[in-house]
């Protein structure tokens, strides 16, 4: 059996089933109406003349008007509604609760794109039991991905199916059933780092031969649910943070999916992210490890 992912404490999942099947619908109905409204607001208020308001991590690491926007809105909606559960925001940060939820949020995840007018951007809400801040330390109960520039809106609960919901219709969302590499078209992301760009660089290298084909669109959690819709065959990605991935892992595992670390059973974190069809993820995980990565 492979190693758990080496640096990564280990720590018990908490159980989202803990949380009574009504309360699960009723957060789902939450995230999605969040979504929805955030999703709204940064497409129909984008300023035509969008600038970088600053920088994070790295000079690539962009925070525009209406991330700051876009989480605002999100954090007065969960205070009102749920005023006793802890919210973690891209922006923002931690602001701790009581009932022991936690609110993770995205305000746009696919920043670049979103600064370009490129139409892959999404926002994100998960709502997680555990310590977010933690990797494998908590686990989603609901979540919502919506790309408002194509109307789509991907939510899952557990034990209650992923979805994808669009004007016209709602339709269960299923992950592919690809099984080797050759027929598979991967997604994955880049950091902000310039440095670690040369080593996901030599990964892409190694693997690009081998596959149908890589995609790099821009937005992690879009990308997951690319996943869950079959859309993509697979997705691996280092660098990605919690709120890039806490409402997509949901929508992929809920479709069928696996999501994991670098090691199957370990969790999804910074370090790696890989979301697959259940039979392509020990394929792409050993490809993972046998390129330049391992
Ligand atoms: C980024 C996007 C991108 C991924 C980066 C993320 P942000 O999120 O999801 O696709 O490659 O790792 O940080 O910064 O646009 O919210």
């Amino acid at each position: 059996m492979a190693e758990p992912d080496p640096g990564l404490r280990q720590v018990a999942a908490p159980d989202p089933r803990a949380v009574p099947e009504q309360e699960r619908a009723e957060l789902e109905e939450l995230a999605v109406a969040l979504a929805l409204e955030a999703g709204v607001l940064i497409r129909d208020e984008r300023p035509s003349r969008l600038a970088v308001n600053h920088v994070k991590s790295t000079d690539l690491d962009v925070v525009t008007v209406m991330d700051t926007r876009s989480e605002q809105l999100l954090r007065a909606r969960i205070a009102a509604a749920r005023p006793e559960d802890a919210v973690l925001g891209e922006e923002e940060g931690l602001s701790p609760g009581t009932s022991g939820l936690s609110w993770v949020l995205d305000p746009i995840d696919g920043t670049v794109n979103y600064l370009y007018d490129l139409p892959a951007y999404a926002v994100s809400v998960a709502v997680v039991v555990g310590d977010p801040t933690v990797p494998g330390a908590w686990a989603p109960v609901a979540g919502a991905v919506i790309n408002p520039r194509t109307d789509e809106l991907f939510h899952a609960r557990v034990d209650g199916g992923a979805h994808l919901l669009t004007v016209e219709d709602s339709v269960p969302l299923r992950v592919s059933a690809v099984e080797d590499l050759a027929g598979a078209l991967l997604a994955t992301g880049f950091a902000y780092d310039r440095e670690v760009r040369h080593g996901q660089a030599q990964v892409v290298a190694d693997l690009l031969p081998r596959v149908r084909d890589i995609r790099r669109m821009g937005a992690a959690a879009l990308d997951l649910c690319h996943v869950a819709a079959g859309r993509v065959d697979g997705y691996w990605e280092q660098g990605v943070h919690v709120w890039d991935i806490a409402a997509g892992m949901l929508v992929v595992t809920e479709a069928g999916g696996v999501i994991s670390g670098a090691a199957a059973g370990s969790p999804p974190s910074g370090r790696m992210t890989v979301a697959t069809g259940p039979a392509l993820h020990p394929v792409l995980l050993g490809a993972l490890a046998g390129s330049a990565l391992g």
